[in-house]
Parts: structure tokens; sequence; C-alpha cells
């Protein structure tokens, strides 16, 4: 059932490829309508993380998800916590972004982790960012955004945002593994990373973030008329002029 349910908690669903922004945009979208957030990317990487550090190999699907299944985090004040530590610069590092990318492959970590997502689910709504938050985890999303720009793109911001923090930074090699990676999480067998709808594609190429962020809300906003007005019998086309 694809459709949004009356009266659900809505959700915002923000899926997109590796560095194409979409966690800043789901938080300042989040902010603005003082919904939740959620960054289902930092679920995967934390199972990598601590199946890491317990010794577990990534490749090992059953313990990898017995992992998942039991994983001590929390995120107080928008902090990520794996057993009281704060992991969030932890999760970031390059060979955590490689671990996570071959967990998320597994069907039974995406499973182990499926109910932890939608418990995230509360009102007064939820933005959630990831690969499958439209076609998997959240498939009655009021809203959903492919956001997505070409590799070049994305490969240039994650450089300058390296660069900016003063961390080493190769263009080349970032343009290589986020192409990598890409491929990964596009072709796997099980919620592979996918458009959706022609009208979700959201590109970035040419936008700055405020302008995607309004581009959302506005998204959102004749997404709530026309199913408000659905529910009245209204004639949702005639509200999309406005
Ligand atoms: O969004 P991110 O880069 O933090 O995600 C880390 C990895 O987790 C990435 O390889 C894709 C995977 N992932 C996923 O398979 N499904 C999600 N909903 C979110 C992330």
């Amino acid at each position: 059932m694809n459709a949004p349910v009356p009266g659900a908690v809505p959700v915002i669903a923000i899926d997109g490829p590796t560095a194409s922004g979409k966690g800043t945009i789901a938080q300042r979208v989040a902010l603005a309508l003082g919904f939740h957030y959620l960054d289902s990317g930092a679920l995967y990487r934390l199972t990598a993380l601590a199946a890491l550090r317990a010794g577990v190999p990534t490749g090992d699907a059953a313990r990898v998800a017995s992992v998942a299944a039991s994983l001590p985090v929390a995120f107080p004040e928008g902090r990520i916590e794996l057993a009281g530590e704060d992991v969030g610069d932890a999760i970031r590092a390059e060979p955590i972004s490689e671990a996570a990318s071959i967990v998320a492959a597994h069907p039974a970590v995406r499973d182990a982790l499926l109910d932890r997502q939608r418990a995230f689910r509360e009102p007064p709504g939820l933005v959630s960012d990831g690969r499958d938050m439209g076609s998997v985890v959240f498939p009655d999303a009021v809203l959903k955004v492919f956001l997505t720009a070409t590799a070049e793109t994305r490969a240039e911001r994650r450089y300058k945002q390296l660069m900016g923090k003063g961390l080493p930074a190769n263009l080349q090699t970032i343009l290589h593994d986020l192409r990598m990676r890409d491929a990964r999480d596009s072709g796997r067998a099980v919620a592979p990373l996918q458009a959706g709808a022609p009208e979700a594609v959201l590109d970035s190429d040419d936008l700055t973030i405020e302008q995607v962020v309004s581009i959302v809300l506005e998204r959102y906003r004749i997404a709530v008329r026309v199913q408000a007005s659905g529910r009245s019998g209204g004639a949702g086309g005639s509200t999309l002029q406005d």
C-alpha cells in the first residue's frame, strides 16, 4: 500500500545517492517544519562500526544482523552514541563508509533495522533520509523526494567539505570511491537505490541548499493540500495552481 494513510503521522522521505546533500536538506526541512529527523544511513554506519569493533566480519550476514538487532544506540540532542560513546565522527571515517555499504547489502541486516527506523515516526511528523525511505521503510510517505546530482558535482562538494575541514582530500580518489559506492548501493538485490516516480527527482546540480530546501517545502505543501482535497472529495488538480 503506497498511498498516504489519512490521519497517519506525515513522513517526508528523501532518498538519494552518496554525497547528494540529502542529510543537510532533510535536517533543514525537519527544522523548518518542527518535524523529527531520521538519518537512516547512520544506523548502517553504526552497525558497521559495532560489527568491526566486535570482530565480526562485514561479510557474515547472520552475525552482522544480530549486531544490528541489538545495537545500543541513542541520539541525544542530535548526537550519535554507541553504548554511550559519541561516535558522530567515527562513523563518517572512510573505512566505515565502505563497511556500511557492505553490511547494507545484507537483507537480514536491513530487516533487523526496519522497526527501529519506523519507530522514529512520531507526531508531528518525520523527515527521513536514506536509500529506501520511500520504497521500503515509509512507502506511504506523503512526499517522496529523490535528491540527486552528477557524480562530478557530488565529488566536488565532498572535496570542498574535506578541504574546508583541513582534511587530506584527492578529487579523483573521491570520485572513484563515490562511483563504486553508487554501483553497490544501486546494484544490490534488496532495496536498491532507485529514483521511484519521475516527479520525485530533484536534481540539485545548479541549485543552492536554500533553493533545494524551499523546493522540498513547496512540494510538501502541495502534497498535503492534494491529500486533504482528496480526503474531502475535492478536485486535487486545481489546488496545484495556487
Ligand atoms: O547515507 P549514508 O552515506 O550515511 O549511508 C551509509 C551507507 O548505508 C551507504 O552505503 C548506503 C547505506 N544505506 C542504505 O542502504 N539504506 C539506507 N536507508 C541508508 C543508507
